[in-house]
């Protein structure tokens, strides 16, 4: 069924977000969005580690929404994000076979590439490509059965009963990627830098190619320079976003700064190279990195990558798929803070996608 309405939703360690959109007669609308800060040890690495502050949290999030009387799960779709952290994602390699089959196949064979048993696990797998030596490339997803059925007994008692449960960067690359920009000579790095985390996954003939995650983002780069210059994170912070990755600024800052995000280009790097290893167009296959969360703000990023990693790099735009329309109690999400809400966004386009 075609829903009317839905809703995208974001669980962070240190924040929840959520996005709603809305199909109205031409045009897929976002209604409203929020952000709740949580407390320490509400969410622990992506696990709910106190399940009864985060219902209430998530009740507070929504207690502005004008459904969250009745039951917003009955009116709308629900989709929540997972992270990358605790999940298992793999390519592999498979014989010839149809759609069917490689779901078996995958069950089947989990254990051979992740540390735990078919029966603790949540499977999904796509087929990324066919070779014609009669291979295929299948990306295997697996998450452990025990945090998606802690997640959804939370939803439920907040009265979220979620519809979906995605990977991160599948969501991410439907909020910023046309299908029909990408083929296998054109793909895209999708970089996204949080918080607390980077985010990258490897686009190409319109599916995810791979995803990898590294410990580097916006609490780290501030960290660095807090540190090194001996400044609050307030001052670090307000220092980071004048300096951004420019050199004549302030060279000292540049630096630090810089051996954090070329820990993020290394990643870029290495996504580029598996890309390749896999595809006989090898270095015409990548032809864009685009960037997003909250860092892809961050100053000259863009300029920077593109000049580290010889690739056209920009910043992705959230806006793509859904128009912004937003009015009463929510305040209009500018383009730069919609960078924070590029995975709601894709998540509440699920519904709505053609395939
Ligand atoms: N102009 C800017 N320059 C540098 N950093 C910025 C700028 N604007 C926002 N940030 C940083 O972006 C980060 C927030 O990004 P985002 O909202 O994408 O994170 P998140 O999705 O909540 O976290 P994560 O994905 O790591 O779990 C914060 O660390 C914030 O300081
Ligand atoms: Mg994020």
């Amino acid at each position: 069924m075609f829903p009317r309405a839905s809703i995208g939703l974001e669980i962070n360690d240190h924040a929840i977000k959520y996005v709603e959109v809305n199909a109205r007669k031409r045009a897929l609308v976002l209604t409203s969005y929020g952000t709740e800060v949580l407390g320490p040890s509400i969410v622990t690495n992506g696990l709910p580690t106190n399940p009864g502050a985060l219902t209430e949290a998530l009740t507070k999030l929504f207690a502005m929404h004008p459904d969250a009387r009745g039951d917003i799960a009955k009116r709308h779709s629900i989709a929540m994000a997972l992270p990358e952290t605790n999940l298992f994602v793999r390519t592999v390699t498979l014989p010839a076979m149809d759609e069917e089959e490689v779901a078996n196949a995958v069950a089947y064979q989990v254990e051979q590439y992740i540390p735990l048993t078919q029966d603790q696990v949540y499977l999904d797998s796509q087929i990324i490509d066919r070779h014609a030596s009669g291979e295929m490339h299948v990306l295997l997803a697996a998450a452990p059965r025990q945090m998606i059925d802690d997640y959804t007994t939370i939803l439920k008692k907040a009265h979220l009963a979620p519809s979906y449960f995605e990977l991160e960067p599948a969501a991410i690359m439907r909020a910023l990627v046309k299908p029909e920009t990408v083929s296998a000579t054109k793909g895209v790095i999708l970089t996204d830098v949080g918080a607390k985390k980077t985010s990258l996954a490897a686009v190409r003939e319109g599916s995810l190619d791979f995803t990898a995650g590294i410990d580097i983002g916006g609490e780290s780069i501030v960290t660095k320079v807090a540190q090194a210059k001996k400044l609050d994170t307030k001052r670090a912070e307000g220092l980071v976003r004048r300096v951004g990755l420019r050199k004549k600024k302030d060279p000292e800052v540049f630096e630090l700064i810089k051996t954090e995000v070329d820990m993020i280009v290394a990643e870029i790097k290495k996504a580029v190279e598996y890309v390749g290893r896999q595809n006989s167009q090898a270095e015409h296959t990548i032809t864009e990195v685009l960037l997003s969360g909250g860092v892809a703000n961050l100053t000259d990023l863009p300029a920077y990558i593109e000049l580290a990693t010889d690739i056209p790099t920009s910043i992705g735009d959230p806006f793509l798929k859904a128009t912004p329309l937003l009015s009463g109690r929510f305040t209009p999400l500018s383009k730069i803070d919609a960078l924070s809400y590029v995975t709601s966004i894709g998540l509440a386009l699920r519904p709505f996608q053609e395939t």
